[in-house]
């Protein structure tokens, strides 16, 4: 007998007190309010790592959720992913207690600019030892734009646009700058780096221009692992193109099928090995030791979301101002140059018609993804069945109440993952790219359009 589909998990995390369960923090379960402080980090890495998880995954927006009521006062408030500390910061301290477990933090292609955020990543690409990955967005909040430079949001396609050429920028930087052996180290011959194997990328095109060199010599990966959770077609075949993880958030098996089989014949079309992207729908588990436990614990967690702080958590990510809308309205099927797959959530679903009241108490736990409630053994055959009937690679697993939430995951659920054979008894490489692609895979494969632009550059 083969050996049995091998899933892959992240930690789902951002630097906000219970930023995808909003109101949690409130729980005396709860340690978000310290996630100002270095231990905090340190210890959910810890925590991940003990449960061999693949990486820790830091989202993250630059702005604050008030398209509610044209106003910050609900998100201030109710702390809905606010306070917003910054998600690089925090890695370093991460790395130095840990050995294996990947980072990949959150980094806008919309306010960015490649030339800084590649030496950024590369930096600490160096200093993690190759453990790092980069969730590439494009943003999706009015708020973001306007505090950083724009008059507006700018149109999905436009955003699209703009991260399909920084992506080309940095990957000029970071595979095609330095040549493998530029730095020679010679002492004797008076040479740190050898000049005529760093070269200047002479980048120009219509939104960057970047003549020069990187300003780092190639680190352990190279160019970071590439996350990405694009939902519209635009953002799906962005996804194909570029990314080696892609999240999803949805309710259903059937949602997850029809993505996953979208996505990897997209993948197929940009002349990639379909399995060179790991798909991770993200899920919000709640364990109990029994059955009537876990649902009980799911009624205790529903009592501690904040009905006014989702319903604007909802409104930043439909682009919908909810302060207008009677609860029990039915939520409008609408275009919206927000989050599509959020909105979508509510208006497609095949089974019901949701008003915003439901939606609210949906989205308030784990912004609304699915929810795996029940025993260990519960939790793993839910598992199991996503992975093969729904092709997921691995689990983007969310919290309700902060640290406690992967703890129990870790303690319960991973040993019965482990005792049916799906999932590692320990790590297999040294960089975040071999423990999701198999050792010996440290680098990007030829076949990813990274490695294919070095014509360009000379
Ligand atoms: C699990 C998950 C995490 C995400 N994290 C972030 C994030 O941290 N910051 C952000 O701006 N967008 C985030 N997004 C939004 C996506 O980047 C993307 O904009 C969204 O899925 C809609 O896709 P589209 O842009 O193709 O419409 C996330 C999406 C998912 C499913």
């Amino acid at each position: 007998m083969g050996k049995k589909k091998q899933i892959h998990l992240n930690g789902f995390v951002q630097n906000s007190p219970s930023p995808h369960s909003t109101g949690l923090w409130k729980h005396e379960k709860d340690e978000g309010t310290k996630h100002n402080r270095l231990s905090y980090w340190t210890e959910t890495a810890q925590v991940l790592e003990r449960g061999l998880f693949d990486a820790v995954f830091i989202a993250d927006v630059l702005g604050t959720y008030s398209k509610y009521g044209n106003s910050h006062e609900a998100a201030v408030r109710h702390a809905v992913q606010l306070p917003a500390h910054d998600p690089l910061l925090i890695i370093s301290a991460m790395a130095q207690v840990t050995e294996h477990i990947g980072f990949a933090p959150t980094v806008s292609t919309t306010y960015a600019q490649p030339y800084a955020l590649a030496r950024q990543l590369s930096t600490l690409d160096h200093l993690t030892e190759g453990r790092l990955g980069w969730n590439v967005v494009t943003s999706y909040l009015e708020s973001e734009a306007v505090n950083l430079g724009l008059s507006g949001r700018l149109p999905k396609s436009q955003r699209y646009d703009r991260a399909d050429e920084f992506l080309e920028v940095v990957y000029k930087l970071w595979e095609h700058s330095w040549e493998d052996g530029a730095v020679v180290y010679d002492r004797e011959g008076d040479t740190f780096a050898d000049p005529s194997k760093v070269h200047a990328i002479r980048h120009h095109g219509e939104f960057f221009d970047v003549p020069g060199i990187h300003l780092t010599e190639p680190s352990p990966q190279r160019t970071p692992v590439l996350f990405q959770a694009g939902a519209s077609p635009r953002g799906r075949d962005f996804a194909a193109k570029h990314a080696e993880a892609v999240f999803t958030k949805g309710h259903s098996l059937q949602a997850l099928k029809d993505y996953s089989a979208d996505l990897r014949r997209r993948t197929a079309a940009f002349g990639r090995n379909p399995d060179d992207i790991r798909i991770f729908p993200m899920v919000l588990p709640i364990v109990g030791s029994t059955e009537e436990e876990a649902y009980q614990k799911h009624e205790d967690l529903k009592n501690h979301v904040s009905y006014e702080g989702t319903a604007a958590l909802l409104s930043g990510h439909t682009g919908i101002d909810f302060s207008q809308y009677d609860p029990d309205q039915y939520i409008e099927d609408i275009e919206t140059d927000a989050v599509q797959g959020n909105l979508d959530m509510y208006t497609k679903d095949p089974n019901k018609k949701w008003t915003l009241r439901e939606a609210v108490l949906n989205h308030g736990l784990g912004n609304g993804t699915a929810k795996f409630i029940g025993t260990p053994e519960q939790i793993a055959d839910r598992i199991e069945e996503w992975a093969t009937v729904g092709d997921a690679d691995g689990f983007n697993i969310a919290q309700s109440y902060s640290l406690e939430t992967f703890r129990e995951f870790v303690d319960h659920v991973v040993p019965e993952l482990q005792k049916r054979g799906i999932y590692r008894t320990e790590y297999e490489g040294k960089t975040l790219r071999e423990n999701l692609f198999g050792t010996g895979s440290s680098y990007l494969p030829d076949s990813h359009p990274a490695r294919q632009i070095s014509t360009l550059v000379k």
